[in-house]
């Protein structure tokens, strides 16, 4: 079972310490990237299906390593959110036309069925409230709009970082349990890839479904 055992006032506290931490570690985050990542994260900007002027999110951006693919397919926006304020101030001082969000996926302000695609890249360990977190994407992409998650050095890598890493990470769920909690939340799961070194799970939003 990868899904957070955490309650509600634990994951509030989990984030404030995530908080602290990815504010004062930025520069890990950032370039050279390990051999076969840029690939991985084309193939991961890919996924989410971008036609030429839409919208589009990345949530737990980070200081922005996918933004750069992102760019690729000509979006007309490009949202980014993150618990981490020095992250964010990365972002804008890469990509100033980034619009940044300092908060929680789970609290996105962002209007009903505003995105076409939402991307979680190398963050869906962190997000200890996945119901909520993807109820709220839910809300906010349109419907047939794309969700995807994706680590670029795949499932195993998760379980190596939770023993050094100093708050909560959840291991990156196996096909069924992804399928599950992606229905549960009005999403159906296309695509689930789990290779030694990339793991990608594509979601289309039905919003008929629910
Ligand atoms: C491991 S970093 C990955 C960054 C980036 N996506 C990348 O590929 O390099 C995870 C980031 O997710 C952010 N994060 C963690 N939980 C979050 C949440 N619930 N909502 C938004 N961002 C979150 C952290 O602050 C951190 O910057």
């Amino acid at each position: 079972m990868t899904g957070s055992p955490l309650t509600s006032e634990q994951i509030e506290e989990m984030d404030r310490v995530q908080r602290r931490y990815f504010n004062e570690n930025v520069d890990l985050f950032e370039p050279p990237l390990p051999e076969g990542v840029p690939e991985r994260l084309a193939a991961t900007a890919n996924a989410g299906r971008i036609k030429r002027g839409q919208k589009v999110i990345d949530v737990g951006t980070g200081t922005g390593i996918l933004i750069f693919y992102l760019l690729k397919h000509g979006p007309s926006q490009i949202h980014a959110c993150d618990l981490a304020e020095n992250m964010l101030c990365r972002v804008k001082e890469k990509y100033p036309r980034v619009l940044t969000h300092l908060c929680s996926v789970k609290e996105l302000p962002l209007p009903d069925n505003s995105l076409d695609a939402a991307f979680i890249n190398a963050c869906f360990s962190n997000i200890l409230d996945k119901a909520a977190s993807l109820k709220n994407l839910h809300r906010i992409l349109r419907p047939q709009g794309t969700l995807v998650i994706s680590h670029p050095l795949g499932k195993e890598f998760i379980v190596e970082l939770k023993k050094h890493t100093p708050f909560y990470l959840d291991l990156l769920p196996e096909k069924a349990e992804a399928k599950e909690l992606l229905d549960s939340q009005g999403f159906e799961m296309v695509t689930f890839r789990d290779d030694p070194l990339f793991y990608l799970v594509v979601a289309e939003n039905r919003k008929d479904r629910l």
